[in-house]
């Protein structure tokens, strides 16, 4: 904690020199990242996934401005960006500010009038670490907007909206995972979402004898985003294909694992056949993972861990070497009933299931 109010002091202070002016007009917004329990890469095939908000998050100090121009700074970065509001496009140097110009786009397209702000952000979450740092900085953009602009949108509308703008505005064609468990994650509890209808539940994660940890392999995902596209299209081209077999198909996570060997045989690229193996095999683990968290079975809820991470790497092949060897290492610790990686992958962390005893 005492780190965490160095931080905001230091973040007051460089807004305060960004944005001069009155301190009661400067209001601060929270958002947390998130950690993925089991169900990757399935959120854009219509298939389940069971993340849980973190307290690690992004901090947006803010005041309004008048003159219909938004300026961003980080504590992260050394270079503010400013934009009017009439002209909000996306720009590559601009970096980190992508994503709250992102969500200003998506705020103007629904018709809601801003009257501009200067936007400080912060945060403890590593970046690029497949903890959702990207959502997080959506989520707090979006929370300080609808507040600044006065919109009454729900939190679903305002999780859709950090969605909407890392498809079309950023151009990752990323699903709704993140900025759902972001926006309606609870304390103590994972959420079992259902990326097809968003229904969803919360469960429980409270484990009085087992510690749950993520491991940074300081692997930043680097050209992550272009392979992570390249793996939405290799699923809808999966999809096209199995539409002769599976008529009016529209999500690769609905086919069940005992249509699987149908599945298999009307694939014919070997590359496309072990993407969608993986998505098929990763929903079902999802949905038994899920049952046994709630019958307790924590022991079996990490085998599913790992044979998820194992899919990860042999089918899907997002791990690579770091999380990898992580993993393995995570593997042979006694204590250890379960360890993957966690988020899009190519590098980043990952989540185990440790007993206290042996900790
Ligand atoms: C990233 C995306 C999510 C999800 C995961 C993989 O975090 O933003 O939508 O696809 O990868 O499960």
């Amino acid at each position: 904690m005492a780190n965490r109010v160095g931080l905001l002091q230091e973040a007051y202070q460089k807004f305060m020199a960004f944005s001069p002016g009155d301190a009661d007009q400067v209001r601060v917004f929270f958002a947390p990242g998130r950690v993925n329990l089991i169900g990757e890469h399935t959120d854009y095939n219509g298939g389940l996934v069971f993340p849980a908000a973190l307290t690690l998050g992004t901090w947006v100090f803010v005041r309004s401005r008048q003159d219909h121009h938004f300026r961003f700074a980080s504590t992260s970065f050394a270079a503010t960006v400013e934009v009017s509001g009439e002209n909000v496009q996306y720009a590559a140097k601009d970096d980190f500010a992508n994503y709250p110009k992102g969500v200003i786009w998506a705020f103007l397209q629904r018709g809601i009038e801003m009257s501009g702000a200067d936007m400080l952000f912060a945060g403890d979450l590593p970046n690029r670490a497949g903890l959702s740092s990207s959502a997080s900085v959506e989520l707090a953009t979006a929370v300080a907007l609808q507040a600044i602009s006065g919109s009454e949108l729900s939190m679903v509308e305002l999780v859709k909206i950090g969605q909407q703008a890392e498809n079309q505005f950023v151009g990752v064609n990323s699903g709704i995972m993140d900025q759902f468990a972001v926006g309606m994650g609870k304390a103590g509890h994972a959420i079992l979402l259902d990326c097809a209808t968003l229904d969803y539940t919360l469960a429980s994660i409270d484990m009085p004898d087992y510690h749950l940890i993520m491991i940074n392999t300081n692997k930043q995902r680097g050209l992550a985003d272009s392979k992570y596209n390249e793996r939405y299209s290799q699923c809808q081209t999966a999809v096209q294909e199995l539409q002769s077999v599976f008529p009016g198909l529209q999500f690769l996570a609905e086919i069940a694992p005992q249509d699987w060997p149908r599945a298999d045989a009307a694939i014919v690229d070997p590359v496309i056949k072990k993407r969608a193996r993986h998505v098929v095999f990763e929903h079902a683990r999802t949905k038994e993972a899920a049952n046994l968290l709630r019958a307790l079975d924590l022991e079996g809820f990490g085998r599913l861990m790992n044979e998820s991470h194992v899919s990860l790497r042999d089918d899907y092949e997002v791990t690579g070497v770091e999380l990898d060897a992580l993993a393995k290492a995570a593997w042979s610790v006694p204590g250890c009933i379960g360890s993957r990686m966690t988020g899009a992958g190519f590098g980043g962390c990952t989540v185990s299931i440790v007993r206290k005893d042996d900790y």
